[in-house]
């Protein structure tokens, strides 16, 4: 059904008119031009499209949009501060924790939530954490050091 959904979209309150089925992948890539959620697989399996609403990791590719109403989503365009990024992405950039980088979107904003939750979480809490999430490139070994790195530079005050 078309409605007008709101939502606070990096700091800034929205309203899109839509169809409330679609999925939340396609409304911020066409409707809202942030093409920083990459779309994937479509059916949750790789992570490519993982966003944060609230302070969890949720694939966009599977919520409908009508799950974003009323709630605080941040996409990977949001992470800077005032053209500081965020101490995952530079970790990621330190550590060359990409190739092509069309998973690491996806991958910095999982990692978001993991350090959210538990500032300090161990290799292994990393990896299962991050296990849903894919790369084609193999950059695995390196995205979970930038992760480390980011969070020990977080717990050291850098933000
Ligand atoms: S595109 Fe959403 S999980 Fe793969
Ligand atoms: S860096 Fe290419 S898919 Fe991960």
């Amino acid at each position: 059904m078309e409605r007008i959904i709101s939502f606070t979209l990096n700091g800034r309150s929205v309203r899109v008119t839509t169809d409330d089925r679609r999925m939340l992948l396609w409304v911020l890539r066409y409707d809202l031009g942030l093409t920083g959620t990459k779309y994937g697989c479509g059916a949750g399996l790789c992570g490519a499209c993982t966003v944060i609403i609230g302070r969890e990791a949720v694939r966009s590719c599977s919520t409908p949009v009508a799950e974003a109403a009323g709630k605080r989503i941040l996409t990977i365009e949001g992470l800077e501060r005032n053209g500081r990024l965020h101490p995952l992405q530079r970790a990621f950039m330190e550590n060359l924790a990409f190739q092509c980088g069309y998973c690491t979107p996806g991958m910095i904003l999982n990692a978001y939530a993991l350090l959210l939750r538990k500032p300090r979480p161990s290799r292994a809490e990393i990896l299962e954490h991050m296990e849903g999430n894919l790369c084609r490139c193999g950059s695995h070994v390196r995205i979970i050091k930038a992760i480390e790195t980011a969070s020990s530079a977080m717990r050291g005050g850098a933000r």
